[in-house]
């Protein structure tokens, strides 16, 4: 049996601007994983997907099924034809539409699964390229963060159309990712601020240039081992998401909760509307923001430590 996995992903900093060129960071989410496991068999490709509870058969899927397009693409990368007789399974812990890059890493998996299983690697920027090819198909104008950050599984300073860079974080800090529980397709609200910046693109311009100049300052302060600076930065970057109509009142209920409680800086992370925030915590507030946030309705906190490997 094969099996890959790939991680969650949360944007610290830059999200939506970096739909129009500005930079971003994200970071890989290792408390939530997709899982894929291959097994041979003498049937013809049988998907199996724990999460929905559903098994069906790659031949009965609609062609454009995000599943069954990262099994064509990578198919093709591998120039393997038929599909293999063989059990796909797909296991996720991490949330759906709630900006945690679940359907990029659910691809990500596949593709890893799919190359190990005909002894091949692919490379990561190969992976990056085939997600990237699926999401563009559901998510509209994607930018290409999130399959980057997720095939690579490290931090990233993204720049659409830029060769990838990635950045070490010499002192880690801790996030907390309060969910909402409100489902919220990133298409949505990325074709929403896409209006917006057809309606006023010096206004949208201006916030996303501001979005922009945020994630380089961002970048410097951890690189420079100064993660606890990066509070007023993240609470600045939500105000300008705020404009960009992309938060709500239970985003905005959760982040004044994590600020009350003790955390340095919060703000929404993702596509927004619903989703997650996050918040900069210390060790000293970890448990009383975690609580803070679950008492507000927050329908889970995951606390990850971003830089943890790099030690
Ligand atoms: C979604 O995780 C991030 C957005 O900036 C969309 C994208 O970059 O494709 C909202």
């Amino acid at each position: 049996m094969i099996t890959a996995s790939a991680p969650g992903k949360i944007i610290l900093f830059g999200e939506h601007a970096v739909v129009y060129g500005r930079p971003a960071i994200a970071v890989p989410v290792t408390q939530v994983q997709a899982q894929v496991s291959i097994e041979p068999g003498s049937d013809e490709l049988t998907i199996h997907a724990t999460d929905e509870g559903r098994t069906y058969s790659y031949s009965d899927i609609d062609a454009q099924h995000p599943i069954a397009t990262i099994i064509r693409l990578t198919l093709e990368a591998l120039h393997q034809s038929p599909p293999p007789n063989a059990t796909l399974t797909i296991r996720s812990t991490i949330p759906i539409a709630s900006g945690l890059g679940s359907g990029a890493a659910v691809s990500t998996a596949i593709a890893r699964a799919l190359a190990q299983f005909y002894g091949c690697e692919l490379a990561t920027a190969t992976v990056s390229e085939l997600v990237y090819q699926v999401e563009k198909i559901h998510h509209g104008t994607p930018s290409g963060i999130d399959n980057t950050v997720i095939a690579y599984a490290q931090p990233v300073y993204f720049v659409r159309g830029q060769r990838l860079e990635t950045f070490t974080v010499p002192k880690p800090f801790k996030i907390a990712i309060g969910d909402t529980g409100i489902a919220s397709p990133t298409r949505i609200a990325v074709g929403d601020v896409r209006a917006a910046w057809q309606a006023d693109p010096v206004r949208l311009e201006t916030l996303f240039d501001r979005c922009g100049r945020i994630a380089d300052q961002a970048r410097a302060l951890i690189e420079n081992g100064q993660p606890e600076a990066l509070g007023p930065l993240m609470t600045e970057n939500q105000e300008l998401l705020a404009q960009m109509t992309v938060s709500s009142l239970e985003l905005e209920a959760l982040i004044q909760t994590a600020l009350k409680g003790g955390a340095l800086g919060a703000k929404l992370s993702g596509g927004g509307r619903g989703g997650n925030m996050i918040a900069l915590i210390t060790d000293a507030r970890e448990a009383t923001v975690r609580e803070a946030l679950l008492n507000a309705g927050a329908k889970r906190v995951i606390v990850t430590t971003v830089g943890a490997n790099a030690q």
